[in-house]
C-alpha cells in the first residue's frame, strides 16, 4: 500500500515528539507493507515568523494532496495574552480543519494502571474507563456569525447547525460504538438550545438505522459531572463543537497524563493525527517531553489506512513502556528517560 503524509511539526515540543513518532512510523510501516512519501508543511507560530500566516497555502494544497496529516502542536506564548493580535497560531488550526473539511474531532480516553496515582480521581473511579468522544469540529458557535454591535458594546457569537452536519458525524459515532460497548450518549443542552433540539431529533433518527446500539442523551452540565463521578458509564460520547472542546479537556485530566493522548480529526477526504497536548514552549529543546500522545495518533493514523494488526503493536508497545516504566518525566519525576529514549524503546518493540 502507498500512502502519503503531511507532517506539520509544528511549535514549541511538536517537532521532538514528531521526531520520535515519524521513527516509530518508518519502522513499522516497511513490516507490513506500507510505503510513505513524505510532504511537510508549516502551521502556527513558525509559519507566522516564516510567512506572515498561521495557516499558508501551500500547506493546505500539500494537505489536500495527501492521505492523511501528522501535526505536533500549535502555539507560542508570545502570542497567548493578546487575544486581539491580528494573526494568531490558533488560527492555523481552525483555518485547517475548516479547509480540509475535518468534522469530526475523535479522542479515545483509556486509562492505564500505571497512572492511577498521577490522576486527580480516586483508583475505585478509574477502574474500566474506557470511552471514545466524537466532536464536531467545523460548525456551531465556533463558525457561526460573530461582531460587535455598532456602538461596540455589545458582541454576538452565532450558533448554526444542520441536520446533514450532525448526521454525518452521528453516522461514525454509531459506527464506532458497533466495534465497542454499543452505546451512544448524546451530550447538549436541549432544555435551552434549539441547536441542542435539532441534535436530539436528527441523532433519534439516526440511531433508527442501529438497532444495536442503544442511545441515551445527556445535558451536558450533569455529563460534566459524570466525567468525574463516574467516567466508566460512557462508551462513545458525542456532542457538538464547543461542548465538545470543554468535555475532551476534562475527560484528559482523569487519565493521569495529557501526554498520553491521541486524537484523529476526520471529513470526507482528509483525516489528521495529532496528540492532544499543547505544545508545551518550556519543554521544548531538553528533549524532555512525552512523545506517547504522537506515538499513539500513529496507531491511529495506521487504523485509519487499515492497518489495524500494526496500530495494535504500537499500542501495545506502549504499554509496555509504561509496565517497564519507560516513561518521561511527566510521568515519572524520579525515574524516568529522555523523549529521544522513550521513542526509541517504541521502535525497538515494533521493529
Ligand atoms: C482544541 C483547542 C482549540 C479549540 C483552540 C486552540 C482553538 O482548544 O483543539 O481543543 O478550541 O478547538
Ligand atoms: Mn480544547
Amino acid at each position: 500500500m502507498k500512502k502519503t503524509v503531511t507532517v506539520l511539526r509544528g511549535d514549541g515540543i511538536g517537532p521532538e515528539v514528531m521526531e520520535q513518532a515519524l521513527n516509530v512510523l518508518n519502522a513499522i510501516a516497511p513490516k507490513h507493507g506500507l510505503e510513505l512519501t513524505y510532504h511537510e508543511g508549516l502551521i502556527g507560530a513558525v509559519a507566522i515568523d516564516q510567512t506572515g500566516t498561521a495557516l499558508p497555502d501551500e500547506t493546505i494544497e500539500k494537505c489536500l494532496a495527501s492521505d492523511a496529516i501528522l501535526l505536533g502542536a500549535v502555539g507560542h506564548p508570545k502570542f497567548d495574552n493578546d487575544p486581539n493580535a491580528k494573526v494568531r497560531p490558533e488560527q492555523g488550526l481552525l483555518k485547517i480543519r475548516k479547509s480540509l473539511g475535518l468534522f469530526a474531532n475523535i479522542r479515545p480516553i483509556a486509562t492505564y494502571e500505571l497512572l492511577y496515582n498521577t490522576s486527580p480521581l480516586k483508583e475505585k473511579l478509574l477502574k474500566g474507563v474506557d470511552f471514545i468522544v466524537y466532536r464536531e469540529l467545523t460548525g456551531g458557535i465556533y463558525f457561526g456569525d460573530k461582531g460587535r454591535g455598532d456602538d461596540g458594546n455589545s458582541a454576538y457569537d452565532h450558533c448554526n447547525y444542520s441536520r446533514m452536519e450532525i448526521k454525518r458525524i452521528a453516522h461514525l459515532a454509531f459506527q464506532a460504538a458497533l466495534q465497542r460497548r454499543k452505546k451512544v450518549t448524546l451530550v447538549d443542552k436541549a432544555n435551552v438550545l434549539e441547536t441542542s433540539r435539532l441534535w436530539r431529533d436528527t441523532v433519534k433518527t439516526v440511531s433508527a438505522e442501529y438497532p444495536d446500539v442503544e442511545l441515551d442523551f445527556m445535558f451536558v452540565d450533569n455529563a460534566a459531572m459524570k466525567v468525574i463521578q463516574n467516567p466508566a458509564f460512557f462508551d462513545v460520547v458525542l456532542t457538538e463543537n464547543m461542548f465538545g472542546d470543554i468535555i475532551t479537556d476534562e475527560a484528559s485530566v482523569i487519565t493521569g497524563s495529557i501526554g498520553m493522548l491521541p486524537s484523529a480529526s476526520v471529513g470526507e477526504k482528509s483525516a489528521l493525527f495529532e496528540p492532544i497536548h499543547g505544545s508545551y514552549p518550556e519543554g521544548a529543546g531538553k528533549d524532555i517531553a512525552n512523545p506517547f500522545g504522537t506515538i499513539l495518533s500513529v496507531a491511529m493514523l495506521l487504523d485509519h489506512f487499515t492497518l489495524h494488526e500494526a496500530a495494535e503493536q504500537i499500542r501495545n508497545a506502549v504499554d509496555n513502556a509504561l509496565k517497564e516504566g519507560v516513561v518521561t518525566v511527566d510521568i515519572n519525576q524520579d525515574k524516568h528517560v529522555s523523549t529521544t529514549e522513550a521513542g526509541a524503546y517504541i521502535v525497538s518493540q515494533v521493529s
